[in-house]
This record gives C-alpha cells, sequence and structure tokens, in this order.
C-alpha cells in the first residue's frame, strides 16, 4: 500500500521521533532554518496528503482551491488567521490547530511583558549594560506597582481568563473585560466586570489583548482608542500584531498617553530593523515566542498529527477549525 504523506513546513520538536514510531506514514518537513516560500509551499503541497503549517505560512483562497487534493492541514498555533476558512469549509478540507496547551505558556509571556514595563526593566538593564550604575538611586527607574491595579481584558477566551486569573491571584487587580454583543458569556473562579468600550478607557491601568485577529479587531488600538484611555496605560499584546497600529503606539509613547508597551506580536513579522518603537526603551518586543516553552512545543507537535491522522482516518478532529466529519 502506497504511504500517505504528512509534509511540515518547518522542523517541528518531536517530529522525527513520531515519523520514527510511525512508518505507515511517509513524515517529511523543511530541513532549513527558514519559512517556505509561496512557491516551495506550493510545490510541497502538491506533493502531500496532509500538510503542518506554521502561522507564518499563508493558506489562502488561492492556495486552497489549488490543492483540494489535501486531506488535512493542522496549524501549529491556535490562532488561524493566516488560514481562509470560509474555503477551507467551502471546499470540505478539514483544518485543525492546538489549543489550550499553549494557554498558560503564553499567558505566562503576556505577564513578563507587563512586569517587564511596570517596572521599566528595558531601561534599567541597558542602563546597567552601558556601565552607568554609580550608586543607589532613589529617583530613576520608579515604574507602577501592579497591586490594585485595573486590567482591562480585550478577548476573554482561553489565554485572557488565564492571564487575568494570574493578576487577580497575584495582586488583586480588578478585571474589566471589554464589552461586545456577540460575546458568550463565561464561567470563572475569580471576580471580572464586563464594561461598555467607554468604562473599559475610563477605568484601565493595563490593557491585555488576547482577542483572535478578525476584521473587528484588525487596527483596534489606533490612534482613536488611544485618545480615548483617561488615564496613563500599560498596552501589553500577545495576541496579533494587526490589532494594534504600531505608529500610533509610537505615538502614544511619545504623548505619554501610554506609558509603555510590551509587544509579543507585531504587524509585519519580523518588525521592520528601523521601527522607531524598537528605539524606545519603553517599548519592549519578543519575537513571538508566547507559546515557546520546550514541553508546549512537543505536544503542538502531537496535536497537529492527531489531527491529520483524523483527518485521514475521516473522523472528527480533536483539535479542528473546519470539520467536516462532525456530525
Ligand atoms: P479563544 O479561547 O478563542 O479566545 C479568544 C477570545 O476572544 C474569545 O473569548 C472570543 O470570544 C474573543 N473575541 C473574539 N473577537 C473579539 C472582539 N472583537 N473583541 C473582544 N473579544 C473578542 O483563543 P485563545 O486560545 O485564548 O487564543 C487567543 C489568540 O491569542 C489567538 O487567536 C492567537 O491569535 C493569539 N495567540 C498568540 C500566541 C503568541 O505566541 N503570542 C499564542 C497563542 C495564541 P467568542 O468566543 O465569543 O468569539
Ligand atoms: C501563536 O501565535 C498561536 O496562535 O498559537
Ligand atoms: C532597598 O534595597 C531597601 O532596603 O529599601
Amino acid at each position: 500500500m502506497v504511504k500517505k504523506r504528512i509534509y511540515a513546513t518547518r522542523s517541528l520538536p518531536g517530529l522525527e521521533e513520531w515519523a520514527r514510531q510511525n512508518g505507515q506514514y511517509d513524515v517529511q518537513w523543511n530541513k532549513e532554518s527558514r519559512d517556505l516560500t509561496a512557491q516551495e509551499l506550493r510545490d510541497h503541497a502538491k506533493d502531500t496528503d496532509l500538510l503542518i503549517t506554521m502561522l507564518s505560512d499563508q493558506i489562502n483562497q488561492a492556495f486552497l482551491s489549488d490543492n483540494q487534493h489535501l486531506l488535512g492541514v493542522s496549524n501549529y498555533a491556535v490562532g488561524v488567521n493566516n488560514i481562509d476558512l470560509n474555503e477551507a469549509t467551502r471546499l470540505g478540507i478539514p483544518i485543525g490547530h492546538t489549543p489550550n496547551v499553549l494557554t498558560e505558556a503564553t499567558a505566562e509571556t503576556a505577564l513578563t511583558l507587563l512586569l517587564m514595563c511596570s517596572r521599566k526593566i528595558k531601561k534599567a538593564t541597558s542602563w546597567v549594560e552601558k556601565g552607568h550604575w554609580t550608586t543607589w538611586e532613589p529617583q530613576i527607574f520608579n515604574g507602577q506597582s501592579l497591586h490594585g491595579k485595573t486590567v482591562g481584558i480585550i478577548g476573554f477566551g482561553r489565554i485572557g481568563q488565564s492571564f487575568a486569573r494570574k493578576v487577580y491571584q497575584l495582586w488583586k487587580c480588578h478585571i474589566l473585560v471589554y464589552e461586545r454583543e456577540s460575546a458568550k458569556r463565561n464561567e470563572c473562579d475569580f471576580p471580572f466586570q464586563v464594561v461598555s468600550p467607554s468604562e473599559f478607557h475610563k477605568k484601565c491601568d493595563v490593557i491585555s489583548l488576547h482577542c483572535p485577529l478578525t476584521p473587528e479587531t484588525k487596527g483596534l488600538i489606533n490612534e482613536d482608542f488611544i485618545n480615548k484611555m483617561e488615564r496613563p496605560f500599560i498596552l501589553i499584546n500577545t495576541a496579533r500584531g494587526a490589532c494594534h497600529i504600531e505608529k500610533d503606539l509610537y505615538q502614544g509613547l511619545k504623548s505619554e498617553k501610554i506609558l509603555s508597551v510590551g509587544l509579543d506580536v507585531t504587524e509585519p513579522e519580523p518588525m521592520a530593523k528601523n521601527s522607531p518603537l524598537l528605539k524606545k526603551e519603553d517599548c519592549i518586543v519578543l519575537p513571538h515566542i508566547g507559546s515557546a516553552t520546550q514541553e508546549t512545543r512537543e505536544k503542538m507537535t502531537t496535536m497537529c498529527l492527531e489531527n491529520l491522522v483524523a483527518a485521514l482516518e475521516r473522523r472528527p478532529l480533536p483539535y479542528a477549525v473546519v470539520d467536516p466529519f462532525k456530525s
């Protein structure tokens, strides 16, 4: 029998080992430490049955309609804004992703950024590294305490709730959730309030983004949003870079409407090397490492493979976004 082919667009932790133990599949992957070009992606897709994609691969309408032979695609991420889900649904191509397993790791990344922002860590470490530390200083690097502060969450799902729980448990923060009409109501083991955008603008000391990138959230943190904020605030974005407008963040920092910015995600990625934000000591940028713990990344590999094996067997995917087999 001809082996079914699985192709991963990057090398993944645990993939080689899985391939060895599951010799009934022909498993291949991109051996280089770079993304495939769009043409290379198309060439590999033509020669495979099942695909593991990265969030940096554009699985758009044209790609899917040219690759209708694909039996399943699993994104090595929870966010699926790089995939045209409507087209996949129309074509009946199953799409999987990796929810839950990266929730804690990503919430920890947001928390790391929040602490670094509130205590001016970038500024303080670079000062030490430049050799400026001569004595104990009473008046420089004084940041903000997080205790009892009001933390606004945009995107109160798995990661948003995990982050909110942490800041509540650590610092008794007041949690405000950005209201929207279609929101599902969540049960939670800590107190929070769903508030209107105007209440949100009035009360938040910190805003953390945990929403998916959609037409509604694209460019949400822009000049208008920043100007509506009534107190200086810290902005954390571990969701998607396109949810903020970079030049508006820069202006917000300059005008001191924003105290500090912590980004794990930018638009584009990588961030432009000459971005003025990179020169600002009140802005910390991480290279999209939200889920980057060894244990999480290994589990993400397994989840993608479980999705693809289910798709191949025409069973419901265990971690599905588009599932033609779900009854
Ligand atoms: P999730 O459980 O689906 O949570 C997303 C939440 O956002 C849901 O509660 C959703 O509400 C809400 N939402 C959707 N549109 C909104 C809007 N316009 N305004 C306010 N809230 C909105 O997903 P998750 O697992 O927490 O992941 C969230 C996102 O984080 C992913 O989509 C991904 O982009 C990003 N992420 C980044 C990293 C990283 O490495 N930095 C890692 C993992 C995830 P409904 O359910 O009512 O639609
Ligand atoms: C990472 O950004 C993810 O969506 O998993
Ligand atoms: C600081 O180190 C202090 O003792 O207050």
